[in-house]
């Protein structure tokens, strides 16, 4: 394994890195109270999810569930339905059956070392070393898309790209993060790289002239700042259409809890079918065909809305809305009336107010 090594002292690279992050740094809600729980909420959310869409979802957690105690005896509905929105949701899964394993196996007292948080479910190498490095201060690196892009820049990395796992690079960050964490300043400085990353090092256009390593950054030197990192070598996107029943009960919908689907499981849908070939599928009588046959749904369809694209992971689909009735006097056993943009003991994916959104722009508001 080839070892890196940074182009100045590690005392240098540490100063100026922190003393741009007590300047520049951002006043954000995790930041206020660096303890283990609320560390460790942030950075799962922050995992797949944007610093200002997160901002208002860790609010509303927290106060719901104030303490790990709190999350470990929550209702996993309850949980996913806050969580509605932010997408990915093993994640919040992962995280209430974290807080329980801390209840059950560690006597209620986070973890403090990092082989017990990477047995914690969800909490893998880049997590674990965040909550133990910025709680604890523990001498553990640090490294994310953020950060692999701001060392392939400065180290002119080029046969790293951006989803590699890099050994060498984790052993540089280890090295440095020891040295912070003996003068008591690992947790900013970790935070500093995360933070350079966000701010400055961005993936378009990074803002070399306000960069504290602009002076050694190789990546700069040469010139090639905006072709690193190589880019990954990307899953290929997966097209699937499905069609969605649509059916409005005063300032409802009737939607399904999705039992069996490798996406938004457990989420509560408008009821959906798979759609193979838009042009013979998507007429009414064969879509009432359909409903009735794989969900036992006795539909009148009036019409088609346009339809809608929406993304989960490397899955792209198109949701052709089917705005119908029940038949039937009451919705079949399992389903429910409930509002996608308020209705909160449910977790409903994002796609879900989108489409109920379109409908009110079409049909008006209940
Ligand atoms: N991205 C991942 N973790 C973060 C943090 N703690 N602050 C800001 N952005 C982040």
């Amino acid at each position: 394994m080839e070892k890196l090594e940074l182009p100045v002292p590690v005392a240098a690279f540490c100063r100026d890195l922190l003393r741009w992050y007590q300047r520049h740094r951002r006043d954000l809600p995790w930041r206020r109270r660096l303890e283990p729980y609320p560390v460790l909420l942030a950075e799962v959310m922050l995992q797949q999810t944007q610093v200002k869409t997160v901002v208002p979802y860790y609010r509303r957690f927290l106060k719901r569930y104030p303490t790990l105690e709190d999350l470990a005896e929550s209702d996993e509905d309850e949980v996913l339905a806050l969580w509605s929105g932010l997408g990915y949701y093993s994640r919040a899964r992962n995280l209430r059956r974290a807080a329980q394993q801390i209840r059950d196996r560690h006597g209620g007292e986070f973890p403090r070392t990092y082989q017990e948080m990477i047995r914690l479910p969800g909490v893998g190498r880049y997590t674990a070393g965040a909550v133990l490095s910025i709680a604890y201060g523990q001498p553990l690196p640090i490294l994310d898309g953020n950060i692999r892009r701001l060392f392939a820049r400065y180290l002119k990395m080029d046969g790293v790209s951006a989803g590699d796992d890099s050994p060498p690079l984790w052993d540089l960050l280890t090295r440095i993060s020891r040295y912070a964490a003996a003068r008591e300043e690992v947790s900013d400085l970790n935070q500093a790289l995360m933070e350079l990353g966000a701010l400055v090092c961005t993936p378009r256009s990074p803002s070399c002239v306000r960069c504290p390593l602009e002076g050694s950054c190789l990546g700069l030197r040469a010139g090639v700042q905006e072709k690193l990192p190589l880019p990954r070598a990307r899953r290929a996107v997966r097209r699937l259409s499905y069609a969605v029943a649509v059916i409005r009960h005063r300032d409802r919908f009737l939607l399904a809890r999705n039992r069996e689907s490798e996406f938004l499981k457990g989420m509560w849908e408008f009821p959906r079918i798979r759609v193979k070939d838009p042009d013979q599928d998507l007429t009414v009588e064969v879509l009432e065909k359909a409903f009735h046959r794989k969900l036992g749904l006795s539909l009148n369809i009036g019409g088609l809305l346009k339809p809608v694209r929406h993304q989960i992971t490397f899955r792209r689909l198109t949701l052709h809305p089917a705005v119908g009735t029940l038949r039937t006097a009451g919705p079949p056993p399992g389903l429910v009336w409930a509002d996608p943009g308020g209705d909160r003991s449910y977790p409903i994916p994002a796609y879900v107010g989108k489409i109920a959104r379109l409908y009110a722009r079409e049909h008006g508001p209940a």
